[in-house]
């Protein structure tokens, strides 16, 4: 009742002073706990970004802010637009682009008016609707602020009275607009098994886009993820950074433009190419949403708030807990039946996990799953592996004491299949050319609704003939080559649809799946980490970052993801990869949600005995791994080892993990390392945790020290290349 007249009188304001002072300009302060965004109009009635940065104490002064630049030779009011029109006056990088019902390209927005909706304590949307003057064409601009964790989600629709179908080319979900001295982009690129790597560049006059054309991911090339600093490249602890990405699971485009006045426009969206949208009169489209949140104190401080955000309101069951797993990919590939199977239950058990996930290989018929080259789409548990299906085996895994899950590909289908002889009208392909496959398969195409009743049919099936099935791997190897669809040419639709119908169709399948089964965790994977996003994240609880397990590797992976996707979002298994003993190796795991993917037999007894008590440490620390802050605290990238912390947010707890990433003479941790995140007054007890059998540790057992010690004069875990991984306890003593 508060908020709703809290809603109220702020809705009579902002139309009280839209109608009064139409002629005036109208200063439009978005504001989160310490950032704005402000937007103001023009003499012209066109909206402009006035400011971006740390908030005002005087919200009044904002109208101020644009008398303090001398920049306005005409451009002005054309480059800092929220929402860049092109067809008119505007010459540069546009936000949308259509043609309308007659022809004609031109398009300008004129501020109508604004809304202010206070949706619950914390959150706030500013509803900013924009006009053509002469077409009857209408974009709506949304900003949902969310206040304490100073995250914004930004988002448009558009929608037109005109007599037949407009075309839009472009249609971004965000355009913001920036002035400072220096603009230093971090952003990634890669590719299978090395994903996430970071490249920093001063963006100068021009424009640099980061862009995916795959269909059925953001990512393997690059992500839709990046970190923007403003003046001189932030640090953990320093400077001023916007950490910002797109939740969309397909093809994304992010222009950063530098303008003549050496501003940054940025504008970030569903990538139009080869994707012209019809739009019918009366109806809405929605562009996906752009994320950002934005901190003049380092990129650590960004990062907590986005995973504070992600966490609250965007990841299922982003502040629950999740479950630990053995997972038999690395450990059978596709070569396993039901007695190897049970004794891998039972394995799964020993290790002390709460889950055994059957990955790939447990169906098809005809065309037998016995390798990634044949059966996949023909969903019916395979006879001569699983002759006693899959309700037998979730039994089996009860029975010895761990939970069942699952590994599905439905949107996927190999030219071997029964699928592929049965729906050839169902995939997406360019019949009259050859086909072109990606890990031997082809892409079903979601725009279809029959396909999408089968992608769901395939997951309800599942559940309703197992209830007890407690995990889904949902994967997606392939991406898409001669898009076309059958479908959208049969019934007379543009086919420069399909990009962005796939991925509606994909999420109209997950709102179904998740109405009618809406907390099972499911694992979002890609061949790796190519489909996180934070769409995608409201309907699983975590993703495979990458295929490449290797902990070395994963120590610089699972860094950069860290600035992103909170650690309960991110899979971290301890495999056969790579030269690291397996205390380094579970040590990499346990800073994210640990699973396994080993063959446990084969473990020496020493092995076993480490790898239970490590599971059970695990247990004892990941609620601060998972709903605690993190502290980046030295970078494996510059230094010769990663140091990392989490701490709780009472401020009690906290886990450091250090990791050795350099094999030179004498590598390791010379200097204390200074911890962040506890309370400086209060005393904290220091102990290593997670040691291997019959190892010591190099550490005093339990030293009391001082927050304010351990974060001012530092400590030293001792990492060295006799001590390749070391984790560290740290517990408040009263
Ligand atoms: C790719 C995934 O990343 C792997 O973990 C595994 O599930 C295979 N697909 C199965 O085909």
């Amino acid at each position: 009742m508060k908020s709703l007249n809290r809603f109220f009188s702020a809705l009579l304001l902002s139309l009280a002073a839209t109608s009064l002072f139409a002629q005036q300009k109208v200063t439009i302060p978005i504001e989160t706990g310490r950032n704005a965004l402000v937007l103001q109009t023009d003499k012209n009635n066109r909206l402009n970004i006035v400011y971006f940065g740390r908030k005002l104490t005087q919200p009044g002064e904002y109208a101020s802010v644009p008398g303090q630049y001398r920049q306005d030779d005409g451009n002005a009011g054309i480059y800092a637009s929220p929402y860049t029109p092109s067809g008119t006056v505007s010459l540069s990088e546009p936000a949308i682009r259509v043609t309308h019902a007659d022809g004609n390209t031109s398009l300008e927005l004129l501020y109508q008016s604004h809304e202010v909706q206070q949706l619950n304590d914390n959150v706030t949307q500013t509803i900013i609707r924009l006009k053509d003057p002469v077409y009857p064409v209408e974009v709506t601009l949304f900003y949902k602020v969310y206040r304490k964790e100073n995250v914004v989600e930004q988002w448009s629709t558009i929608r037109h009275q005109e007599k037949a179908p407009i075309v839009m080319h472009k249609y971004a979900s965000a355009n913001l607009y920036f002035a400072a001295g220096q603009y230093h982009l971090t952003h990634y690129h890669g590719g299978w098994a090395r994903e996430m790597n970071p490249e920093t560049t001063q963006l100068k006059a021009g424009i640099l886009s980061l862009d995916s054309k795959l269909g059925t991911r953001a990512n393997l090339f690059q992500p839709p993820t990046f970190q923007l600093s403003f003046n001189k490249p932030a640090t953990e602890d320093e400077g001023e950074v916007l950490l910002g990405t797109l939740g969309w699971s397909g093809n994304f485009k992010i222009d950063f433009e530098v303008d003549s006045y050496d501003n940054l426009r940025l504008i970030a969206g569903i990538n139009p190419h080869a994707s012209e949208y019809p739009l019918e009169p009366g109806k809405e489209f929605k562009t996906p949403s752009f994320l950002f949140t934005y901190s003049d104190k380092g990129k650590g401080e960004a990062s907590r708030n986005l995973h504070d955000w992600a966490r609250k309101y965007r990841v299922l069951e982003g502040e629950g807990s999740r479950l630990t797993l053995l997972n038999n990919w690395e450990a059978t590939y596709f070569d396993f039946d039901e007695t190897k199977l049970t004794g891998l239950f039972a394995d799964g058990k020993k290790l002390g996990v709460d889950l055994f996930l059957l990955d790939d290989g447990w169906f098809g018929n005809k065309y037998p799953r016995n390798g990634d080259n044949a059966g996949l789409g023909d969903w019916k548990e395979n006879a001569k592996k699983l002759p006693h299906g899959i309700g037998y085996l979730v039994k089996e895994a009860q029975k010895a004491g761990v939970k069942f899950g699952i590994w599905v590909e439905p949107e996927m289908v190999n030219p071997k299949s029964e699928l592929y002889e049965k729906h050839p009208d169902w995939v997406i392909r360019q019949p009259e050319r050859p086909e072109h496959y990606f890990r031997n398969q082809l892409v079903l195409d979601l725009s279809n609704p029959q396909v999408q009743d089968f992608v769901f049919g395939i997951l309800d099936d599942l559940f309703t003939k197992n209830p007890d099935l407690a995990f889904i791997k949902w994967d997606c190897n392939a991406v898409i080559y001669n898009a076309q669809s059958e479908y959208l040419k049969k019934t007379k639709q543009a086919e420069s649809k399909l990009y962005v119908d796939y991925v509606f169709g994909l999420y109209k399948v997950l709102d179904r799946l998740r109405a009618k089964y809406p907390k099972v965790p499911m694992m979002l994977c890609s061949g790796g980490g190519g489909r996180v996003d934070y769409e995608a994240l409201k309907y699983f609880t975590e993703f495979w970052p990458s295929d490449n397990t290797d902990p070395l590797e994963r120590v610089f992976l699972q860094w950069e993801y860290s600035y992103f996707f909170p650690a309960i979002t991110h899979c971290d298994h301890v495999t056969d990869w790579g030269k690291q003993p397996l205390k380094f190796r579970t040590d990499v795991a346990m800073m994210g949600k640990m699973g396994y993917d080993i063959v446990v037999s084969h473990l020496s007894p020493d092995d076993l005995k480490f790898s239970q008590q490590s599971v059970e440490t695990y247990k004892s620390i990941s609620d601060v791994v998972w709903h605690g802050d993190l502290y980046r605290l030295v970078n494996p990238r510059e230094n010769d080892f990663a140091s990392l912390m989490f701490v709780n947010k009472q401020k009690t707890r906290s886990v450091v993990f250090n990791y050795l990433v350099s094999n030179r003479y004498g590598a390791g941790s010379k200097i204390p390392v200074k911890f962040g995140g506890l309370d400086p007054a209060r005393k904290y007890s220091v102990k290593e945790i997670n040691l291997y059998p019959g190892k010591r540790s190099a550490i005093a057992s339990e030293s009391v020290f001082t927050g304010d010690f351990l974060m001012t004069a530092g400590f030293n875990p001792v990492v060295n290349n006799g001590r390749t991984s070391v984790i560290l306890e740290l517990n408040e003593v009263k």
